[in-house]
């Protein structure tokens, strides 16, 4: 016989878990009071509500229970009575009848519906959180969570990953982003700092001998919060040795695919791949939404020797809207506005009819140029084409944003497709030092047919990093590390770092890789987006139990906030006036 698992002192089975089999026999449950209903005087039905859903209970006589009252309810499992049965409730064919009722603890009234189907204010939901997390779909999300991570975890296991917990209180990472960082009392004016992610411990444990780590990691960045972004977030962390990059990815979409496999029912296909110069060139981004098409097309060659001011430009980058004539002419100036503050001088636009191309460049045209918009990604009359004009990577770009507020479904509908983007460039950009900025961090060990650029053409180096995208949102990253003291220094001295302020930063771990570091990989992605994603939330709030506001607050909190005089003072902290 198997084991009632849901059964305790108090209970036979959650609400839920009764069914018409049972009918008969007398069961417990226990739950708050979802609802009341009076019938008469001496009748009263009670919807009893726990973490499984609702079970009717029919209560004769007084009973002194209201709205979100802890109750154990013991009473007969009975069919309802015809034309009583609710179709919409998993319950709904039966009751418990004959009830006698123990109130656990009284209740005041809640400041809200506890109802999925009504609308309430974020800001009450989180002031409230404990009681929005008994509605149901923060319980689903924050199930489906779990399950994400036990799915996550077996997946790692299997593969033979050891998971080590590693420090909070730690010393600055490379990431990139602003520290969170803690005051130590035994050493006044001496910090931690909380890790933006485990990087530098995880490398430490590939040196350690550990060969393939895992964690399900805390990580902590004081950055703007946005949808999917917050202070504190999760990630699958991990890391290995004498691997290359495709078996990184081998490790992870297994991890992935085994999660989704665990939410949907369904095993998605293998995850494609495209190198970044790709995505680029088709999406304009580096985080392409392939559920949807309107790739990018360039007409650069049709435009070569244009005559056209608008598209004297070295690259001429085209996207085909389908059924985009209809636009506007205020649409059409609205999306222009867009496109210049994304940075463009313009954006061009020809609707395709039946009788050629409707824009107001279209007489401005050459044979050649006409015939390439017309063309461009298969057109049809209906359709309309945005051109833009412009140094090749700003082109893409512009396009590729405009490509997302048009086409993109919110991120969490209509089907998952997966891609990695691989092959990343190893710089981005200089910065107001004139120093080049590593793209992801500064251990990404470069492509091996690059090398000799780093000297030479340094931005034209590519990198072993790789991104997974989903849905057009960034998932995780993850690079070959650099694992040699002699390209090590060489990146250092690309980015401008200093060996003074190599060994102040990062000494610990330099000091480690003389001392036999294998050749090691990693990747780590974020748990709440993808369980946003899986759950259909558009902001990662969502699937966390106790999430900040945009502006950085715990409104059930209040944090953050003051500490007492004596623990400034043991901390030796004053707080200086805004100067
Ligand atoms: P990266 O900084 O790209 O890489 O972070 C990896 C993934 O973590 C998630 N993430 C976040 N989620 C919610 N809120 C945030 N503020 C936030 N910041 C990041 C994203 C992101 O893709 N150490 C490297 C990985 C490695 O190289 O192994 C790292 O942390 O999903």
């Amino acid at each position: 016989m198997s084991t009632n698992f849901e059964a305790t002192s108090l209970r036979d089975w959650l609400c839920a878990s009764v069914n018409s089999s049972m009918v008969g026999t007398r069961v417990s449950v226990c739950g708050w009071v979802a609802k009341r209903r009076e019938h008469g005087e001496h009748l009263a039905f009670l919807d009893l509500r726990d973490r499984s859903g609702i079970l009717q209970a029919v209560v004769e006589g007084s009973v002194d229970v209201r709205a979100e009252y802890v109750v154990r309810v013991t009473g007969t499992v009975s069919p309802r009575p015809e034309g009583t049965v609710n179709d919409r409730l998993a319950t709904g064919e039966i009751e418990l009848t004959d009830c006698r009722v123990e109130v656990l603890a009284v209740a005041d009234p809640p400041p809200f519906q506890l109802d999925d189907r009504v609308e309430i204010d974020e800001q009450v939901r989180l002031r409230y959180r404990y009681l929005d997390l008994r509605r149901e779909n923060m319980q689903a999300n924050l199930r489906l969570r779990a399950k994400v991570n036990a799915t996550l975890r077996r997946a790692m296991d299997e593969q033979g990953f050891c998971e080590v917990e590693t420090p909070l209180l730690w010393a600055p990472t490379p990431e990139g982003a602003r520290e969170f960082v803690v005051p130590s009392r035994l050493h006044p004016g001496e910090f931690y700092v909380l890790p933006q992610s485990p990087q530098i411990a995880k490398q430490l444990l590939m040196v350690g001998g550990f060969d393939r780590y895992y964690q399900i990691a805390r990580c902590l960045r004081d950055e703007d919060l946005r949808a999917d972004r917050q202070f504190e977030f999760t990630q699958l962390d991990l890391e290995a040795s004498f691997v290359t990059q495709d078996d990184v990815l081998g490790f992870v979409s297994r991890a992935v695919l085994d999660a989704a496999e665990a939410v949907t029912g369904v095993r998605p296909g293998d995850v494609p791949s495209m190198t970044w110069a790709e995505a680029l060139d088709s999406y304009g981004t580096d985080k392409p939404d392939l559920r949807f098409g309107m790739k990018l097309v360039d007409l650069s060659t049709s435009f070569a020797n244009t005559e056209v001011k608008a598209f004297s430009a070295s690259s001429v980058k085209a996207m085909r809207v389908p059924g985009g004539a209809s636009f506007t002419r205020s649409r059409l100036d609205q999306l222009t506005d867009q496109a210049k503050e994304l940075g463009a001088k313009g954006l061009a636009w020809f609707k395709i009819t039946s009788e050629g191309l409707d824009s107001p460049l279209a007489r401005f045209l050459n044979e050649q140029e006409s015939a390439a918009v017309r063309g461009a990604d298969g057109a049809e009359v209906g359709d309309i084409i945005f051109c833009v004009a412009d140094e090749y990577v700003a082109a893409c770009k512009v396009l590729g944003a405009l490509r997302v507020a048009l086409g993109s479904p919110p991120v969490g509908e209509g089907p998952h497709h997966y891609v990695w983007v691989t092959e990343f460039p190893m710089f981005e950009g200089v910065d107001e030092d004139g120093h080049l900025m590593a793209a992801h961090h500064p251990f990404t060990m470069p492509h091996p047919e690059d090398l000799e650029l780093i000297e030479t053409d340094p931005l034209k180096v590519r990198s072993q990093a790789y991104d997974l995208v989903l849905n057009g949102w960034e998932l995780g990253s993850g690079s070959v590390r650099i694992h040699r003291a002699d390209i090590q220094s060489r990146v250092f001295s690309a980015l401008g770092i200093s060996d003074e302020e190599a060994e102040n930063r990062f000494g610990f771990l330099l000091g480690a890789f003389k001392y036999g570091a294998p050749p090691h990989a990693g990747f780590a992605f974020g748990i709440d987006r993808l369980v946003a994603i899986f759950a259909g939330e558009e902001n990662i709030r969502e699937v966390i139990a106790y999430p900040k506001t945009q502006s950085g607050a715990d409104l059930m909190t209040s944090a953050p906030k003051p500490i007492s005089e004596r623990q400034m003072r043991d901390l030796r902290i004053k707080i200086t006036p805004k100067g």
